[in-house]
């Protein structure tokens, strides 16, 4: 049977498994990060599979907003949301978007980029809210193809890119739209539209939408996930809807419907207000993350902005980036690390450090990371972070206890020990009825963490 077919048979299993939403589970402060998410309390959804062993991905915020790298009429802090911020009519924003000519963009060099820091999906603004297409469309000629003077098809480069190098393409695509005439400004965050048209239709927009995400499962090879944004964008404009009026409103339903006829496989977050297979914390690394069943993804900038911004100078550090990472994988959970490419279609040069500095600590302990699950303690230990695969199990040192010594409360036995790039240091650890010592004596202590595989007798036990 093709791995095509087995999907859709698994895809078919899962919709007769009993499924609870996830909002009935009380208790964790970020839970409205993952409502509309299905807990599959029986069998987890198999679709999800490369995505919970890839932890690791990139976020790319470029459009028009990029040209004006955060500054407009002397204000300094705008990002993305730039035409709403500074209030700019469409007939405005459009000299920008006219103006948009990315001719450093290297495809190539972005997927490599990617890859070389360990990611393992790339999610891309097609279309954000301010309603400029990255991709050709033959629904508007509002796109790079046809509105610029760069005129080549952007996103068919990086698909191709990111597909030559292994990497999962995935097209994040706004359901708030600043610019079509059809979008009612109603409907959108701050009632705002570029150029609001009182007749505005939003089934006509809706039409669009539907017609631009089928040409994105179409015309793009596979799509690992189809990431919906703007679902608050969206809902809370003056129209005030809860989220059943907007999945009502999108016919998010046949969205999904339509996407999966195209491409069963693909993944939809949980911004459309249906179908979705995993939560999307933003800037926030849930404490706990969700418990079992519940997959997500925290997405985070590197700086303070997603779209380009030259003078946000507040770039977090490789070793902050490698323990936000390390913080997502022991809570069962994604990272997708954000990049705000200039106008001209380059990295930042801080983010191309980070991303080389990110790679050097995968090259050595990314089998830690990919294709582990949450830690199994209850608790955030001080000294660091836990994850396991099978019956290894791993230990993110981000600090050494003054003694030297971890003691894991597990009821196992510990077979072996070996410190992850440093083959010459022997671990050692015993077993007692309190559980495993770890002594880390001899060790050097990476800054952003040093990891410790433990081969235990079977799977974790905790006591
Ligand atoms: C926020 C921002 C939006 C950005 C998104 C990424 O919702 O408003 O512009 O694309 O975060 O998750």
């Amino acid at each position: 049977m093709s791995s095509y077919h087995s999907t859709l048979l698994a895809c078919a299993f899962l919709a007769t498994t009993t499924l609870l939403p996830a909002q009935e589970e009380a208790g964790n402060p970020l839970d409205r990060y993952i409502v509309g998410v299905k807990r599959d309390v029986s069998k987890e959804n198999p679709r999800l599979q490369w995505f919970n062993d890839a932890r690791f991905g990139m976020f790319i915020h470029w459009g028009p907003y990029s040209l004006a790298a955060g500054e407009w009429n002397g204000k300094k802090n705008y990002g993305e949301w730039l035409q709403v911020e500074a209030k700019i009519p469409n007939a405005e924003y459009e000299k920008l978007s006219a103006a948009f000519n990315p001719v450093k963009f290297d495809a190539k060099a972005w997927a490599r980029m990617a890859k070389d820091a360990g990611m393992r999906y790339l999610v891309f603004t097609t279309k954000h809210h301010d309603g400029f297409c990255m991709f050709d469309s033959k629904y508007t000629d509002y796109t790079i193809t046809k509105f610029t003077p760069y005129k080549k098809d952007l996103t068919k480069a990086l698909a191709e890119a990111c597909q030559e190098e292994g990497i999962q393409f995935c097209t994040y695509y706004s359901t708030a739209d600043w610019h079509h005439p059809e979008a009612p400004a109603e409907y959108m965050q701050r009632g705002f539209h570029g150029a609001p048209n009182p007749n505005a239709d939003v089934k006509k927009y809706v039409k669009y939408m539907h017609d631009q995400v089928e040409e994105l499962v179409t015309n793009y090879g596979r799509i690992g996930i189809l990431w919906f944004d703007g679902g608050g964008a969206f809902r809370t404009g003056p129209k005030k809807l809860n989220n059943e009026e907007r999945s009502e409103v999108l016919d998010a339903e046949n969205l999904v419907k339509k996407i999966h006829a195209r491409q069963p496989w693909c993944l939809i977050n949980n911004r459309l207000g249906a179908g979705a297979d995993y939560g999307t914390p933003e800037q926030k690394i849930p404490p706990n993350g969700f418990g079992p069943g519940i997959s997500w993804e925290s997405c985070m900038t590197m700086n303070r902005h997603w779209g380009y911004n030259k003078a946000d100078k507040n770039w977090k550090s490789a070793d902050t980036l490698i323990r936000n990472l390390v913080e997502c994988a022991s809570k069962g959970g994604n990272y997708l690390l954000n990049v705000g490419p200039t106008g001209e279609g380059e990295f930042p040069p801080e983010s191309i450090q980070r991303l080389a500095d990110i790679g050097k600590w995968m090259r050595v302990n990314s089998e830690a990371i990919y294709g582990t699950t949450a830690s199994p303690l209850a608790f955030v230990p001080e000294w660091g972070r836990l994850t396991q695969k099978g019956s290894t199990l791993y230990m993110f040192v981000f600090k050494s206890p003054k003694d030297g010594k971890i003691l894991l409360p597990l009821n196992n036995k510990l077979k072996s020990a070996r410190v992850l790039g440093q083959d010459d240091v022997k671990v050692s650890g015993e077993s007692s009825d309190a559980g495993i010592t770890v002594a880390l004596k001899d060790i050097k202590i990476d800054p952003a963490a040093t990891v410790i595989a433990l081969e235990l007798d079977g799977k974790s036990v905790v006591k």
